[in-house]
Protein backbone atom coordinates (compact mmCIF):
# COMPACT_ATOMS: atom_id res chain seq x y z
CA UNK A 1 0.00 0.00 0.00
CA UNK A 2 1.80 3.53 -0.80
CA UNK A 3 0.33 5.04 2.19
CA UNK A 4 1.71 2.07 4.30
CA UNK A 5 5.15 2.60 2.35
CA UNK A 6 5.54 6.23 2.97
CA UNK A 7 4.78 5.50 6.51
CA UNK A 8 7.61 2.81 7.28
CA UNK A 9 9.88 5.36 5.19
CA UNK A 10 9.19 7.68 7.84
CA UNK A 11 8.94 5.75 10.32
CA UNK A 12 12.56 4.29 9.56
CA UNK A 13 13.85 7.90 9.34
CA UNK A 14 12.57 8.90 12.55
CA UNK A 15 13.57 6.10 14.18
CA UNK A 16 17.07 6.83 13.13
CA UNK A 17 16.49 10.33 14.18
CA UNK A 18 15.56 9.03 17.35
CA UNK A 19 19.21 6.84 17.56
CA UNK A 20 20.77 10.17 16.87
CA UNK A 21 21.61 9.98 13.68
CA UNK A 22 21.51 13.84 11.58
CA UNK A 23 21.89 12.38 8.19
CA UNK A 24 20.39 9.56 6.04
CA UNK A 25 21.54 8.67 2.99
CA UNK A 26 18.79 7.61 0.65
CA UNK A 27 19.02 5.85 -2.88
CA UNK A 28 18.00 8.29 -5.88
CA UNK A 29 14.80 5.92 -6.07
CA UNK A 30 13.94 6.92 -2.69
CA UNK A 31 15.39 10.14 -2.72
CA UNK A 32 13.07 11.09 -5.86
CA UNK A 33 10.27 9.42 -4.24
CA UNK A 34 10.29 11.72 -1.37
CA UNK A 35 10.43 14.50 -3.34
CA UNK A 36 8.02 13.81 -6.21
CA UNK A 37 5.07 10.66 -5.10
CA UNK A 38 3.75 11.48 -8.30
CA UNK A 39 6.14 10.62 -10.56
CA UNK A 40 7.07 7.96 -8.27
CA UNK A 41 3.86 6.20 -8.86
CA UNK A 42 4.80 5.59 -12.89
CA UNK A 43 5.82 2.39 -13.37
CA UNK A 44 9.77 2.58 -13.80
CA UNK A 45 11.54 2.49 -17.55
CA UNK A 46 14.18 1.28 -17.06
CA UNK A 47 16.08 -0.88 -14.48
CA UNK A 48 16.35 0.33 -10.88
CA UNK A 49 19.05 2.71 -10.62
CA UNK A 50 21.64 0.81 -7.77
CA UNK A 51 23.67 3.82 -7.26
CA UNK A 52 23.66 5.60 -4.51
CA UNK A 53 23.92 9.48 -4.36
CA UNK A 54 26.08 11.58 -1.38
CA UNK A 55 23.23 13.91 -1.27
CA UNK A 56 22.17 13.61 2.17
CA UNK A 57 19.25 14.54 3.91
CA UNK A 58 18.27 15.08 7.28
CA UNK A 59 15.76 13.04 9.33
CA UNK A 60 13.88 15.85 10.01
CA UNK A 61 13.63 17.22 5.93
CA UNK A 62 10.39 18.77 5.50
CA UNK A 63 10.26 16.50 2.43
CA UNK A 64 9.48 13.55 4.74
CA UNK A 65 5.58 15.39 4.65
CA UNK A 66 5.28 13.87 0.98
CA UNK A 67 3.29 11.14 0.49
CA UNK A 68 5.35 8.29 -1.53
CA UNK A 69 3.62 5.78 -3.67
CA UNK A 70 6.55 3.14 -5.36
CA UNK A 71 8.14 0.55 -4.43
CA UNK A 72 10.24 1.39 -1.48
CA UNK A 73 14.08 0.89 -1.95
CA UNK A 74 16.73 0.64 1.09
CA UNK A 75 16.98 3.16 3.20
CA UNK A 76 21.07 2.96 3.09
CA UNK A 77 23.15 3.90 6.49
CA UNK A 78 25.02 7.21 6.57
CA UNK A 79 29.04 6.38 6.76
CA UNK A 80 30.07 5.75 10.59
CA UNK A 81 26.38 3.92 10.94
CA UNK A 82 26.90 0.32 12.32
CA UNK A 83 27.03 -2.30 9.48
CA UNK A 84 24.87 -5.02 9.69
CA UNK A 85 25.88 -8.43 10.78
CA UNK A 86 27.45 -10.48 7.26
CA UNK A 87 24.77 -12.87 5.82
CA UNK A 88 25.88 -16.70 6.99
CA UNK A 89 28.04 -17.55 3.45
CA UNK A 90 29.70 -14.12 3.30
CA UNK A 91 33.28 -14.62 4.86
CA UNK A 92 33.47 -12.15 7.40
CA UNK A 93 34.96 -8.62 6.07
CA UNK A 94 38.28 -8.25 8.06
CA UNK A 95 38.27 -4.93 10.76
CA UNK A 96 40.34 -1.69 9.63
CA UNK A 97 43.00 -1.51 11.58
CA UNK A 98 42.74 1.43 14.76
CA UNK A 99 43.34 5.05 13.41
CA UNK A 100 45.29 7.11 15.74
CA UNK A 101 42.97 10.15 16.83
CA UNK A 102 45.77 12.31 15.70
CA UNK A 103 44.90 11.44 11.72
CA UNK A 104 40.88 10.37 12.18
CA UNK A 105 39.02 11.96 9.44
CA UNK A 106 36.40 14.52 10.69
CA UNK A 107 33.65 14.09 8.72
CA UNK A 108 32.02 17.36 10.12
CA UNK A 109 35.30 19.88 8.74
CA UNK A 110 35.79 17.55 5.42
CA UNK A 111 39.56 17.79 6.13
CA UNK A 112 41.71 15.35 4.73
CA UNK A 113 43.28 13.60 7.89
CA UNK A 114 46.46 15.38 9.01
CA UNK A 115 49.72 13.56 9.23
CA UNK A 116 50.82 11.97 12.37
CA UNK A 117 53.55 13.83 14.23
CA UNK A 118 56.67 12.31 15.08
CA UNK A 119 57.10 11.24 18.58
CA UNK A 120 58.28 13.35 20.84
CA UNK A 121 62.37 12.99 20.93
CA UNK A 122 64.65 14.59 22.82
CA UNK A 123 65.84 17.78 22.82
CA UNK A 124 69.59 18.89 23.47
CA UNK A 125 69.67 22.75 22.87
CA UNK A 126 72.30 22.99 25.35
CA UNK A 127 74.40 24.63 22.54
CA UNK A 128 72.04 26.77 20.84
CA UNK A 129 71.87 30.91 21.20
CA UNK A 130 69.71 33.10 20.52
CA UNK A 131 69.24 33.17 16.44
CA UNK A 132 69.28 29.19 16.43
CA UNK A 133 66.80 28.85 19.14
CA UNK A 134 64.15 31.35 17.83
CA UNK A 135 64.50 29.47 14.39
CA UNK A 136 63.72 26.07 16.14
CA UNK A 137 61.11 27.21 17.56
CA UNK A 138 59.85 29.30 14.61
CA UNK A 139 59.88 25.55 12.44
CA UNK A 140 58.44 23.31 15.13
CA UNK A 141 55.93 20.60 15.00
CA UNK A 142 56.98 18.70 17.98
CA UNK A 143 53.08 19.14 19.62
CA UNK A 144 49.39 19.16 17.88
CA UNK A 145 49.50 23.03 18.55
CA UNK A 146 50.92 23.69 15.40
CA UNK A 147 48.26 22.99 13.32
CA UNK A 148 46.58 25.74 14.26
CA UNK A 149 48.58 28.13 14.90
CA UNK A 150 49.02 31.59 13.08
CA UNK A 151 52.26 32.68 14.91
CA UNK A 152 54.89 31.29 17.56
CA UNK A 153 55.02 33.60 20.07
CA UNK A 154 58.24 33.26 21.00
CA UNK A 155 58.87 35.51 23.91
CA UNK A 156 59.72 39.63 23.94
CA UNK A 157 61.93 41.76 25.87
CA UNK A 158 65.28 42.52 27.30
CA UNK A 159 67.47 39.19 26.47
CA UNK A 160 69.61 40.34 29.51
CA UNK A 161 66.72 41.39 31.80
CA UNK A 162 67.34 40.96 35.18
CA UNK A 163 63.87 39.75 35.63
CA UNK A 164 61.65 37.20 33.60
CA UNK A 165 57.89 36.77 33.32
CA UNK A 166 56.34 33.03 32.67
CA UNK A 167 52.76 33.28 31.66
CA UNK A 168 50.62 30.05 30.20
CA UNK A 169 50.54 30.45 26.51
CA UNK A 170 49.50 32.89 23.45
CA UNK A 171 45.73 33.84 23.44
CA UNK A 172 44.21 35.21 20.13
CA UNK A 173 45.98 38.94 20.17
CA UNK A 174 48.90 37.02 21.18
CA UNK A 175 48.68 34.55 17.95
CA UNK A 176 47.73 37.08 15.73
CA UNK A 177 50.43 39.35 16.28
CA UNK A 178 53.42 36.90 17.84
CA UNK A 179 54.43 38.90 20.69
CA UNK A 180 53.44 37.45 24.19
CA UNK A 181 50.45 39.74 26.71
CA UNK A 182 49.70 41.83 23.96
CA UNK A 183 45.40 41.55 24.77
CA UNK A 184 43.92 42.74 27.55
CA UNK A 185 45.86 40.52 30.04
CA UNK A 186 48.93 41.79 28.74
CA UNK A 187 47.83 44.92 28.94
CA UNK A 188 47.47 45.02 32.23
CA UNK A 189 50.62 42.95 32.89
CA UNK A 190 52.30 45.95 31.19
CA UNK A 191 50.82 48.47 34.08
CA UNK A 192 52.37 45.91 36.81
CA UNK A 193 55.80 45.64 35.17
CA UNK A 194 55.52 49.85 35.21
CA UNK A 195 54.01 49.75 38.67
CA UNK A 196 57.61 47.67 39.93
CA UNK A 197 59.21 50.59 38.12
CA UNK A 198 60.12 48.87 35.02
CA UNK A 199 59.51 48.95 30.96
CA UNK A 200 58.45 45.79 29.25
CA UNK A 201 59.57 47.80 26.19
CA UNK A 202 63.00 48.65 27.35
CA UNK A 203 66.47 47.87 26.15
CA UNK A 204 68.26 48.99 28.89
CA UNK A 205 68.70 45.34 31.35
CA UNK A 206 68.15 47.70 34.37
CA UNK A 207 64.84 48.50 33.14
CA UNK A 208 64.02 45.43 30.25
CA UNK A 209 62.03 42.26 31.35
CA UNK A 210 61.72 39.45 29.83
CA UNK A 211 58.36 37.60 28.88
CA UNK A 212 57.70 34.18 28.05
CA UNK A 213 55.55 31.30 27.87
CA UNK A 214 55.20 27.61 28.87
CA UNK A 215 53.91 27.14 25.32
CA UNK A 216 54.91 29.36 21.79
CA UNK A 217 51.38 28.11 20.08
CA UNK A 218 48.00 28.95 21.32
CA UNK A 219 45.88 25.73 22.49
CA UNK A 220 42.74 26.45 20.99
CA UNK A 221 39.73 27.88 22.48
CA UNK A 222 42.41 29.47 24.86
CA UNK A 223 42.35 26.37 26.83
CA UNK A 224 44.89 25.25 29.40
CA UNK A 225 47.95 23.84 27.66
CA UNK A 226 48.13 20.27 28.46
CA UNK A 227 50.84 18.03 29.66
CA UNK A 228 51.77 16.57 26.15
CA UNK A 229 52.60 20.37 24.92
CA UNK A 230 54.02 21.47 27.91
CA UNK A 231 56.64 18.50 27.62
CA UNK A 232 57.04 19.46 24.09
CA UNK A 233 57.60 23.09 24.53
CA UNK A 234 59.68 23.21 27.89
CA UNK A 235 62.93 22.49 26.47
CA UNK A 236 62.81 25.53 24.76
CA UNK A 237 61.29 27.59 27.62
CA UNK A 238 64.41 25.93 29.71
CA UNK A 239 66.97 27.15 27.24
CA UNK A 240 66.06 30.89 27.49
CA UNK A 241 65.98 30.81 31.06
CA UNK A 242 69.98 29.67 30.45
CA UNK A 243 70.11 32.41 28.30
CA UNK A 244 68.99 35.37 29.88
CA UNK A 245 69.86 34.36 33.06
CA UNK A 246 67.28 35.92 35.20
CA UNK A 247 68.29 37.38 39.31
CA UNK A 248 64.09 36.59 39.36
CA UNK A 249 61.02 34.68 37.32
CA UNK A 250 57.59 35.87 38.10
CA UNK A 251 55.31 32.77 37.51
CA UNK A 252 52.39 34.37 36.32
CA UNK A 253 49.16 31.59 37.63
CA UNK A 254 48.80 28.15 37.63
CA UNK A 255 49.91 26.66 34.50
CA UNK A 256 53.46 27.85 34.65
CA UNK A 257 53.71 27.02 38.72
CA UNK A 258 52.89 23.48 37.72
CA UNK A 259 54.78 22.85 34.56
CA UNK A 260 57.94 24.33 35.44
CA UNK A 261 57.95 23.66 38.96
CA UNK A 262 55.54 20.59 39.62
CA UNK A 263 54.10 22.66 41.78
CA UNK A 264 49.84 22.44 41.84
CA UNK A 265 47.84 25.35 43.76
CA UNK A 266 48.17 28.80 42.94
CA UNK A 267 46.39 29.89 46.04
CA UNK A 268 48.37 28.87 48.04
CA UNK A 269 51.54 28.92 46.73
CA UNK A 270 51.18 32.42 45.61
CA UNK A 271 53.57 34.96 47.62
CA UNK A 272 56.33 32.47 48.74
CA UNK A 273 59.52 32.05 47.53
CA UNK A 274 60.65 28.88 45.25
CA UNK A 275 63.60 28.56 43.46
CA UNK A 276 63.98 26.97 39.23
CA UNK A 277 67.50 25.78 39.90
CA UNK A 278 69.50 28.52 41.86
CA UNK A 279 66.63 31.06 40.53
CA UNK A 280 64.43 32.67 42.96
CA UNK A 281 60.90 32.26 41.50
CA UNK A 282 57.70 34.40 42.90
CA UNK A 283 54.44 32.38 41.97
CA UNK A 284 51.83 35.08 41.76
CA UNK A 285 47.82 35.01 39.93
CA UNK A 286 48.05 35.70 36.46
CA UNK A 287 46.58 38.95 35.65
CA UNK A 288 43.61 37.53 33.46
CA UNK A 289 42.42 36.50 36.53
CA UNK A 290 42.01 40.09 38.20
CA UNK A 291 40.23 40.79 35.29
CA UNK A 292 38.06 38.21 35.36
CA UNK A 293 36.47 39.71 38.64
CA UNK A 294 36.26 42.86 37.09
CA UNK A 295 32.53 43.44 37.98
CA UNK A 296 33.24 42.99 41.70
CA UNK A 297 35.18 45.58 42.30
CA UNK A 298 35.92 43.97 46.33
CA UNK A 299 37.77 40.76 44.73
CA UNK A 300 39.54 42.55 42.09
CA UNK A 301 40.86 44.96 44.88
CA UNK A 302 41.67 42.27 46.61
CA UNK A 303 43.64 40.04 44.25
CA UNK A 304 45.41 43.35 42.99
CA UNK A 305 46.59 43.78 46.76
CA UNK A 306 47.86 40.22 46.43
CA UNK A 307 49.65 40.62 43.07
CA UNK A 308 51.38 43.77 44.13
CA UNK A 309 52.15 42.27 47.84
CA UNK A 310 53.94 39.66 45.39
CA UNK A 311 55.59 41.75 43.22
CA UNK A 312 56.93 44.02 46.04
CA UNK A 313 58.74 41.08 47.42
CA UNK A 314 60.32 40.69 44.02
CA UNK A 315 61.66 44.43 43.78
CA UNK A 316 62.69 44.17 47.41
CA UNK A 317 64.82 41.30 45.99
CA UNK A 318 66.37 42.90 42.85
CA UNK A 319 66.63 45.92 45.11
CA UNK A 320 64.23 48.30 43.17
CA UNK A 321 62.69 50.96 44.83
CA UNK A 322 59.80 50.51 46.95
CA UNK A 323 56.69 52.37 46.81
CA UNK A 324 55.79 54.48 49.84
CA UNK A 325 53.42 52.08 52.09
CA UNK A 326 50.02 51.85 51.67
CA UNK A 327 47.70 54.00 53.97
CA UNK A 328 45.41 51.02 55.64
N1 LIG B 1 48.09 34.81 28.73
C1 LIG B 1 49.28 34.16 28.85
O1 LIG B 1 49.46 33.37 29.75
N2 LIG B 1 50.22 34.44 27.96
C2 LIG B 1 50.07 35.30 26.98
O2 LIG B 1 51.00 35.49 26.19
C3 LIG B 1 48.84 35.95 26.87
C4 LIG B 1 47.85 35.70 27.75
Amino acid sequence: MPESISHELLRLLAAMKAGGRRVAWLSDANRNLLRNPRAAMRPPAGPPDATMSRTGMTADSSATTAMPTARLAPVMPAAGFTPPPPAANTPPVPAPPAVPASVRFSPASQEPPAAPLAPLAPLDLAATDWTALEGLCAACKRCELCRTRHHVVFGQGQRNARLMFIGEGPGHDEDMQGLPFVGAAGQLLTKMIAAMGLDRLSEDPAQGVYIANIVKCRPPHNRNPEQREADACLPYLRRQIELVKPEAIVLLGAVPLQYLLGITGITKTRGQWLNYGDIPVMPTFHPALILRFSNSPQLERENKLKVWDDLQKVMALLKLPLPPPRKQ
